[in-house]
């Protein structure tokens, strides 16, 4: 038999001896034979000291393992790398694939039927399906959840689109140090992930789309006891897919999974990065997310969900509205509804089943949407041949179609240098341009791509200007910022030919981003180019990164992950 403890053995060269010694360890732990007998349910623990957001993550897994029990498998947790936002150097995204890694080569070394994940913060939640999917053993996802709402002066408050709100106000003076010092210590109220339309909010809404957690587990509040029921029933039903077999995660992410998530990413105005996420994933199916099908999809989804940074509320009243399963009630037949889920059920069979709540207004009708189109917009053009991203639902309308001047950046210690100086030849009509905050280039492709307002255009009442790089942006960010420039500038994209004084113009009707700069010229500067402005780490992780990071359009994963593996 090849389940439960006897899956993987450990190779002795004697499968006899292999089991009979890692039964006689794992007895040392005091469970009984009947208990070792029984379906093995893994359940990955990513709680750190470093990792607020997954603050709760003891009381969910106690939750599973009690579900998993109550429904006659064995549960056991195992570690994984756990990455939270504000504790990643250089950034987060530079440790996702890591964590993939980790996630994928722990759930295949060790014996389990069926495997709980357990994510949230930004890169967890994709990094945790990366592995599951990659590793196709039968998975149920479990974010942690949203933190609950903060209060300050009587207005609601929320992580980080308030965060960065404020600290624009506090670099403009409107605000005074006793003010940002109070809003610090309000701002995150509980665990949790961040309470708006971010990354994390935005991945667990996609996860829910695809089928791959239970109904309401992207917004259920971190601290609510709700949460604890729904990780409960989460172990029921990954027991029963260890006892089943199934169905795995190459069964649940079928093409209409994908566009599902793609749909619901548009319709709530989500997070930028989403679309690298969901693009890594599918490559470890493999399933390619083609960047013009799904501006196509954003040109007939509206936006529904009427939260920040685009709108005006946040996950817990989301949830309150009756979630994903409302929302892609009224998505109607935007949403493949045949696609399969982990419970066994369709689409249509749990979104029959969401509830109504009579006089919410978060989630929108078709009939009167927040906006008529998706949120994320594609553009491309002589600066981004391969694409570049908008978040136009979180910008501004007057900057939509805009030709300025580029006042470049070289990187972002030129940025962090010169931002300030009161001598910056800059103008509120200008064009920022930030590179090498690519994947490579950075290395990690921070969220650099909020690039702050120069200081004397804050104090002088500037709240947004077009700022373009190949960086990434956190979720919860607002402005007119076109981001994920690829290929990048460390690649030698075009982005790296841009020289202070060109004119560069928008048109995101026409999803067109453009260097107004003859071929002659762009030739010309190329010629001049170095060969690769990121050098190769000697060692290590950094190392195997900057040689192994695919671009954005690729899901900025490593190229031996892919399900088509690394190409010569
Ligand atoms: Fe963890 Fe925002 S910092 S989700």
């Amino acid at each position: 038999m090849t389940d439960g403890l006897r899956k993987g053995l450990t190779a002795y060269g004697d499968s006899g001896f292999s089991l009979f010694l890692r039964n006689a360890f794992i007895k040392a732990m005091g469970y009984s034979d009947d208990a070792l007998d029984r379906p093995i349910v893994g359940i990955t623990n990513t709680h750190s000291d470093y990792n607020p957001c997954h603050g709760n993550a003891p009381q969910i897994i106690d939750a599973v393992k009690r579900g998993v029990m109550l429904a006659g498998a064995m549960p056991m947790v195992f570690p994984t790398i756990s990455i939270a936002e504000s504790f990643a150097h250089p950034t987060s995204m530079y440790l996702r694939n890591l964590m993939a890694m980790d996630t994928e080569e722990m759930i295949r070394a060790q014996p389990m039927d069926a495997v709980v994940v357990i994510g949230g913060c930004d890169k967890t939640l994709p990094a945790q399906v990366m592995a599951a999917v990659s590793a196709d053993l039968p998975t149920v996802v479990i974010p942690v959840g949203p933190m609950v709402v903060g209060h300050h002066k009587g207005e609601v408050l929320g992580a980080c689109t308030d965060c960065r709100r404020l600290w624009a106000k506090y670099r403009a003076g409107e605000i005074d140090e006793a003010e940002i010092e109070a809003v610090n210590g309000r701002l995150a109220p509980s665990v949790g992930t961040c309470m708006v339309m971010g990354t994390a909010s935005t991945m667990a809404c996609m996860i829910e789309a695809m089928g791959l957690s239970l109904p309401m587990s992207a917004t259920i509040p971190a601290p609510h006891a709700e949460r604890f029921r729904s990780a409960e029933a989460s172990g029921r039903v990954a027991a029963a897919m260890a006892k089943a077999k199934g169905p795995r995660p190459s069964e649940i992410l079928t093409p209409a999974a994908f566009r599902n998530a793609q749909v619901v990413l548009q319709a709530i105005g989500g997070s930028t990065n989403g679309l690298i996420h969901l693009t890594a994933i599918a490559g470890r199916v493999p399933h390619r997310i083609d960047l013009d099908e799904f501006d196509a999809i954003g040109r007939k989804v509206p936006v529904l969900v009427d939260l920040k940074p685009s709108g005006a509320h946040y996950m817990e009243h989301f949830h309150h509205a009756g979630g994903v399963p409302k929302l892609m009630a009224q998505l109607g037949e935007l949403i493949e509804l045949d696609a399969r889920t982990i419970t066994g059920a369709t689409l249509r069979e749990l979104v029959a089943q969401a509830e109504e709540v009579p006089g919410q207004d978060v989630i929108r009708s078709r009939a009167d949407p927040i906006r008529s189109e998706g949120g994320l917009a594609v553009l491309r053009g002589n600066l981004a041949p391969r694409g570049a991203l908008i978040k136009h639902a979180a910008a501004s309308p007057n900057l939509m179609q805009h030709t300025g001047r580029a006042v470049v950046f070289e990187t972002l210690e030129d940025m962090a240098r010169r931002i300030d100086d009161p001598d910056l030849d800059v103008a509120a009509d200008d064009v920022l341009v930030l590179r090498n905050a690519g994947p490579k280039g950075a290395p990690g492709m921070p969220e650099a791509g909020y690039l702050p307002i120069p200081l004397k255009l804050a104090r002088a009442g500037v709240k947004d200007m077009v700022r373009i790089s190949d960086a990434r942006m956190s979720g919860t960010a607002f402005g007119t910022i076109v981001l994920h420039i690829t290929p990048e500038s460390a690649e030698g994209g075009p982005l790296a030919l841009v020289q202070t004084g060109d004119r560069i113009a928008l048109d995101v009707a026409a999803r067109r981003i453009d260097l107004k700069v003859d071929d002659a010229e762009l030739t010309r500067r190329r010629a001049a180019l170095p060969a690769t402005a990121a050098a190769r780490p000697e060692r290590g992780y950094a190392q195997l990164f900057h040689d192994a990071v695919l671009q954005a359009d690729d899901g900025c994963d490593f190229d031996f992950l892919t399900a088509a593996g690394r190409r010569a």
